[in-house]
């Protein structure tokens, strides 16, 4: 089999559990799809731009099956739920459709297909399951950083969002298996994990909430470090930022989506906070964590947002000073609440507003790892840099900034460093190793 996977860290995460099952049953992975016969493409909604991505992959593949009568190409993930068999009616190459609860059916429906290149089949999740995969153990594409499900599936309804409709009510995965994975991957050598959900926050097993979990999970012998995404600014305890100011092993790294800096946008988004409430969260952090890295997410031109409404944004993005923002253009998703309204930014004010907080940003996060200059650093070995020359290595720091230092041989992938930061340039820090702090 060869598989494709497009969207967020959820799918990366189930990606792998599909390769489990997959190869659970017989199936080997094939390094390129021409050398497959069985075709899988992991798939995103949350905008146009990514199905359409995903639609013309499929043109693309029309070769192998000219080549291959016989192969079998599906599609997996929120793409496969929220078309469902439409989907194989506007591109009849697709064998079947797999939404994100249904991965254990796979090799079944692999059976009934029977390799018959004209064969379809549909399944979409019911809306009420209960599905969490805790048994199955992931089959990992990454040897540093280790993705870990808590929990699945979105109550939240934002207007703009589609999630819940793909990935169904949320559920909590038990604590003791949560547990019992990153044991496991601490047996394999991972120093990092990443614990996933849609909305971390609202993690419940019993009276176990997600503060306790994640110092439970901080406190596995053997774990270095330990990540999170995503918490919503709504429901971002006192307890976690505790936690998070205290566990050595907790990285100070923050994902917080913020959207919009508008109160009028926020609550036609139905986000549940205000700005003058997010600005005060971020305080309460600051304060409480100084060295926390703080990164953000933003949709520029949702039904409504004025020119006013924008600069709102823009004064946000001034405040806060983010360590680093993802900005995406709105993207109506048929079947939202905010679908039902009228657009009213045209494409090129998206467009110029996305360039102008860009813009900002860049400004931001340079001056901000400008001031980490002439620091030592804790940075986690991930190895050579990718875009430079050979001896040139990377890593990350505990805030999750990127820093590339020449190694020369001296440190191994997953080892864990202290780097003396001597540059910053776009997003990346430059430094030196040290290894007096070794003797
Ligand atoms: N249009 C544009 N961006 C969206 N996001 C979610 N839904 C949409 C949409 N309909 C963005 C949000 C979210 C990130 C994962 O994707 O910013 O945090
Ligand atoms: Fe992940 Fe959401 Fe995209 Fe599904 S729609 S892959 S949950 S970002």
């Amino acid at each position: 089999y060869y598989m494709e996977t497009f969207g967020c860290q959820m799918n990366k995460y189930d990606s792998e559990l599909v390769a489990t099952i997959l190869e659970s049953n017989g199936y080997e992975r094939a390094r390129t799809a021409a050398e497959s016969d069985l075709i899988l493409v992991n798939t995103c909604s949350v905008r146009d731009h990514a199905e359409q991505r995903v639609k013309n992959k499929l043109d693309n593949f029309s070769q192998y099956r000219q080549k291959n009568p016989q192969i079998t190409i599906g599609i997996l993930g929120c793409m496969a739920q929220r078309l469902g068999s439409t989907l194989m009616d506007e591109k009849p190459i697709v064998n079947f459709v797999l939404g994100p609860d249904g991965y254990r059916s796979l090799p079944d429906i692999l059976n009934k297909l029977n390799g018959n290149g004209h064969n379809h089949i549909a399944f979409q999740n019911p809306y009420e399951g209960d599905e969490t995969y805790a048994d199955i153990y992931p089959t990992r594409f990454s040897d540093i950083n280790a993705w870990v499900a808590i929990m699945r599936g979105c109550n939240n309804f934002c207007s703009y969002c589609i999630v819940p409709y793909v990935r169904g009510r949320e559920r909590s995965r038990k604590a003791e298996s949560v547990l019992e994975e990153v044991r496991q991957l601490v047996r394999a050598n991972y120093k990092e994990v990443t614990l996933l959900g849609q909305n971390v926050n609202s993690y419940l097993d019993g009276n176990k909430d997600f503060a306790s979990l994640i110092s439970d999970v901080a406190d596995v012998e053997g774990i270095e470090r330990v990540r999170f995404a995503t918490s919503h600014p709504k429901d971002m305890s006192d307890a976690l930022i505790k936690a998070i100011a205290q566990h050595p092993a907790i990285c100070k790294h923050i994902h917080l989506p913020v959207q919009c800096g508008s109160n009028a946008i926020l609550q036609a988004m139905n986000r549940g906070y205000t700005r003058e409430h997010y600005l005060k969260l971020i305080d309460k952090i600051r304060k409480q964590i100084p060295e926390v890295g703080l990164y953000t997410d933003i949709i520029v031109g949702f039904p409504g947002e004025s020119d006013d409404d924008f600069l709102d944004t823009v004064r946000l993005f001034e405040q806060v000073q983010f360590d680093g923002a993802f900005i995406f253009k709105y993207s109506p998703r048929s079947g939202t609440a905010a679908a039902r309204l009228k657009e009213t930014v045209p494409d090129e004010e998206k467009t110029r507003r996305l360039q102008v907080l860009n813009e900002i940003q860049k400004k931001i996060t340079v001056a901000r790892n400008r001031q980490l200059i002439g620091r030592r650093l804790d940075v986690l070995v991930e190895g050579p840099s990718k875009k430079r020359r050979a001896d040139q290595w990377m890593g990350r720091t505990d805030s999750n900034k990127i820093v590339v230092f020449e190694n020369h041989g001296k440190l191994q992938k997953g080892e864990l460093t202290t780097v003396f930061i001597t540059g910053a340039e776009g997003q990346t820090l430059f430094g030196q190793i040290d290894n007096d702090d070794d003797v």
